[in-house]
């Protein structure tokens, strides 16, 4: 008998940047889905700490665990104790992320740009190096990475963000090609305009507006993307409802390129 398409029972995930926005919306969904879930953060203890409250009262195993994914020294601790805690995780969700100051690449700061690269790209690719021999092992792997519908724009003033999606884009395709033998899937969402702290700080700087929501009605369905709409999406893509689908990009926008700079 296969599978219920979208269940992840017995799967164990580790999902960066999960205490708040995008990644909490993934992690809570995972956990509906039936996995057991390490939730990173940076900064927001209390909020991880939150979030595995809800996984836990939903019957579900989870943990928060402190590390920087920018700091490539903290990534051993942060795999290993994720392991420890759960076992061997066989669902990786690369979603921790920043914004970059909207600077032109005439006036970039370098140390800006260093810090927008490794806490997207280079960071991504130590973790799922890392979780790899143990990802190897498990019946499916899945590394699935959050995006940004913003990519195919290369709009001014974003070259940091851009560069740094760029090279975690090109990490995940080539992953894919790497690891099919070894029964690791891995694929890309790319969201649009997503109702975060991030996507609130982007329109009130884009287009002045205090409350991202007034831009709702503007939007084909009605409404802008919520963190859950993207927890659904990776929940799918690591489900066994996808099989035989690795290497791919899938942009949950709404129907829209919402971005307010659009
Ligand atoms: N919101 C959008 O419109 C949008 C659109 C497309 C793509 N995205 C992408 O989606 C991802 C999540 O964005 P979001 O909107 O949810 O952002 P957010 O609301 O600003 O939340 C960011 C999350 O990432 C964590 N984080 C930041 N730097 C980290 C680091 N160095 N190490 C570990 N965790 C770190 C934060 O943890 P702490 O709070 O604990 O520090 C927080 O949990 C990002 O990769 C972003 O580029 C967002």
């Amino acid at each position: 008998m296969s599978a219920e398409p979208l269940e992840l029972s017995g799967r164990r995930a580790l999902v960066t940047g999960a205490s708040r926005g995008i990644g909490r919306g993934i992690a809570l969904e995972l956990a509906a889905a039936g996995a057991d879930v390490a939730v990173n953060y940076r900064r927001g203890e209390e909020a991880a700490e939150a979030v595995v409250a809800a996984i836990v009262a939903g019957g579900r195993r989870a943990v928060a665990l402190q590390a920087s994914v920018g700091e490539l020294d903290e990534l051993d601790g942060l795999a290993a104790r994720a392991g420890e805690e759960l076992g061997p995780i066989d669902l990786l969700v690369l979603s921790a992320g920043i914004a970059s100051r909207g600077d032109d690449i005439a006036s970039t700061d370098p140390a800006e740009l260093q810090r927008v690269v490794a806490t997207h790209a280079l960071g991504a690719h130590r973790l799922t190096q890392l979780l790899l021999p143990g990802m190897r092992k498990a019946p499916r792997g899945d590394v699935i990475a959050i995006s940004s519908s913003e990519l195919t724009a290369m709009r001014a003033r974003g070259a940091p963000y851009n560069m740094a999606k760029a090279a975690l884009e090109a990490m995940i395709l080539t992953l894919a090609h790497e690891e099919a033998g070894n029964g690791i899937h891995a694929n890309i969402v790319a969201p649009g305009l997503v109702v975060t702290d991030m996507g609130s700080k982007l329109v009130k700087a884009k287009l002045g507006l205090d409350d991202i929501s007034e831009l709702d009605g503007d939007q084909p369905f009605g409404r802008l993307c919520r963190p859950e709409d993207i927890g659904r999406t990776v929940r799918f893509l690591a489900s066994p409802a996808t099989t035989m689908v690795t290497g791919q990009r899938l942009v949950v926008d709404g129907g829209t390129d919402a971005s307010p700079t659009g």
